[in-house]
């Protein structure tokens, strides 16, 4: 066999996920697409228009009807793709505290969830893709032949943030990142619908004590070793 023609990667904030899909995306040739961005766009613009984030259906309606595209960057800024609402670049727009504090209120409605998966689906099943969120490898890609779940403690992945958001120039204070990460964590993996955990076939990996480019080799080792397998199976 070739290489895994869809490779699904969740885990909770900060745990790696972006960093490593991207590079794992350039590696291979594959398209990256990075969920979390439409759940964060339906909820930067609900509070842009004034609608109230506990108006399910509103929300909803957002959802399937917003006006979203994600491109490849357009300002060398660090930034891994430009995301535009109705037009405007609201790539950075996205990672402010607001957005962090209501976005798992939001992706909790099973309505946004409908929406958003539908449209995720449809790009995943194309093939040659990495994507990444909270439920790839459980409800949007199920069929994906490469899941793999990163995970780090709490207080690694809240200082990882924290330091990202000083790195831009955001002051929030440390105790504010950990304490939105905590209840961040707690809704996605409690809620109902297609809640955050590893899948049955999912590789599970430990980021706490692993740099970038130690998670991006053993992932590499991975691939690797799953072509070997297949290749002998087959020969
Ligand atoms: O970058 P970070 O890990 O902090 O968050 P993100 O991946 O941008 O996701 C933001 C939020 O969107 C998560 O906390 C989830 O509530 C939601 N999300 C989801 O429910 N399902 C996905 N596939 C991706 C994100």
């Amino acid at each position: 066999m070739g290489l895994p023609w869809r490779i699904a990667i969740d885990g909770p904030a900060a745990s790696g996920k972006s960093t490593l899909g991207q590079r794992l995306a350039a590696h291979l040739g594959y398209l990256y697409v990075d969920t979390g961005v439409m759940y964060r766009a339906v909820t930067w613009a609900a509070l842009r228009r004034g609608v109230p984030i506990a108006d399910e259906a509103a929300l909803t309606g957002l959802a399937e009807t917003l006006d979203l595209d994600i491109a490849p960057p357009t300002v060398q800024d660090g930034r891994l793709y430009t995301v535009r609402v109705d037009g405007e670049d609201v790539t950075w727009d996205l990672r402010r505290p607001e957005v962090d504090a209501a976005v798992s209120q939001v992706s909790a409605y099973p309505g946004v969830r409908r929406a958003l998966t539908r449209r995720q689906r449809q790009i995943g099943l194309r093939g040659r893709v990495v994507m990444v969120g909270r439920d790839i490898g459980t409800v949007v890609l199920p069929e994906a032949d490469l899941k793999i779940y990163l995970d780090a403690r709490l207080e690694t992945r809240a200082w990882r943030r924290y330091q990202e958001l000083q790195a831009r120039g955001a002051d929030v204070p440390f105790e504010a990142v950990l304490e939105t990460m905590r209840q961040r964590d707690a809704l996605d993996q409690g809620r109902e619908v297609a809640p955050l955990r590893p899948a049955p076939d999912a590789v599970v990996l430990d980021t706490t004590a692993l740099d970038i480019e130690g998670v991006f080799q053993k992932v590499l080792d991975l691939i690797a070793a799953r072509c070997r397998e297949t290749s002998h199976v087959a020969g």
